[in-house]
């Protein structure tokens, strides 16, 4: 038995509508029955509804950016800073989503770079890494993960303020997840990565959650594994069976 709390983060992406939010929000996210003493849960709308979400979330679920800029406050068109998410009062951001990898090109350097500033800034973090396909198929999962997290050891002042989110690529958004063996494996890996690199201490007390087409139905069983600690959803975490995965998860 592990001393981990357990961690549910709901990533909703590019998705929902000002009236979406209000519903989802008072609906599904305000009326979870969460264990304080064994569960935290996060929910990450838009940039543009945190104000709203923010507003009328319960003050127990953590609110959380999807992102966060690899720079300061100033000349970056677009961007939201993370002192300006922390003077906001958001105090969790998700970063280096695979879909902010390919999509929109962030390297390990630019993850590391907002690492750096998230953490100067007081912001805690969900640090997504994982394999593509390809990189499963040609069995360098392990060696995709470590580089991942190799790229944001010397930003990482204080591993107590990281969830790391396992999110293999190919199982996100695909109906296709993970099985709780293959997680399993993994979250063992990145255990192991943490007792060579930072400390038995860290190893045992970091959070690592599984992403990638968690569902109602196979929760229980992703849960079920001794390192699988929780989980990052996306498609799901939409719907009421959010509430569902709460449920089984606890
Ligand atoms: O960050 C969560 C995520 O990428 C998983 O998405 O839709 O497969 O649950 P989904």
């Amino acid at each position: 038995e592990s001393s981990r709390k357990l961690f549910i983060g709901g990533n909703w992406k590019s998705n929902l509508t000002v009236a979406q939010v209000n519903a989802h929000v008072n609906e599904v996210v305000n009326t979870l029955q969460i264990d304080p003493a064994k569960l935290e849960v996060l929910v990450a709308p838009t940039t543009l509804h945190l104000a709203q979400v923010k507003s009328i979330l319960r003050p127990d679920i953590h609110l959380s950016a999807q992102s966060c800029s690899p720079e300061n406050m100033g000349a970056f068109t677009g961007e939201v800073a993370a002192s300006q998410l922390k003077d906001f009062g958001v105090n969790w951001v998700l970063i280096g989503h695979s879909e902010r990898r390919s999509f929109f090109g962030e390297t390990d350097a630019v993850v590391a770079k907002k690492v750096t500033l998230a953490l100067a800034h007081g912001l805690n973090i969900v640090l997504c890494i994982g394999e593509n396909l390809s990189e499963r198929e040609g069995g360098q999962t392990f060696d995709v993960v470590a580089r991942q997290l190799n790229a944001v050891k010397s930003a990482v002042t204080d591993w107590g303020k990281i969830v790391v989110a396992y999110e293999p690529v190919w199982a996100i958004g695909t109906g296709r997840n993970a099985t709780p063996e293959q997680a399993q494996e993994v979250h063992v890996f990145i255990r192991r990565w943490f007792t060579e690199n930072v400390n038995a201490d860290v190893a045992a007390s970091t959070r690592v959650i599984y992403g990638g087409s968690v569902t109602d139905v196979n929760a229980r069983d992703l849960i079920g594994q001794p390192d699988v600690d929780g989980f990052l959803i996306g498609g799901a975490s939409l719907k009421p069976a959010f509430k569902t995965i709460v449920d089984v998860s606890q």
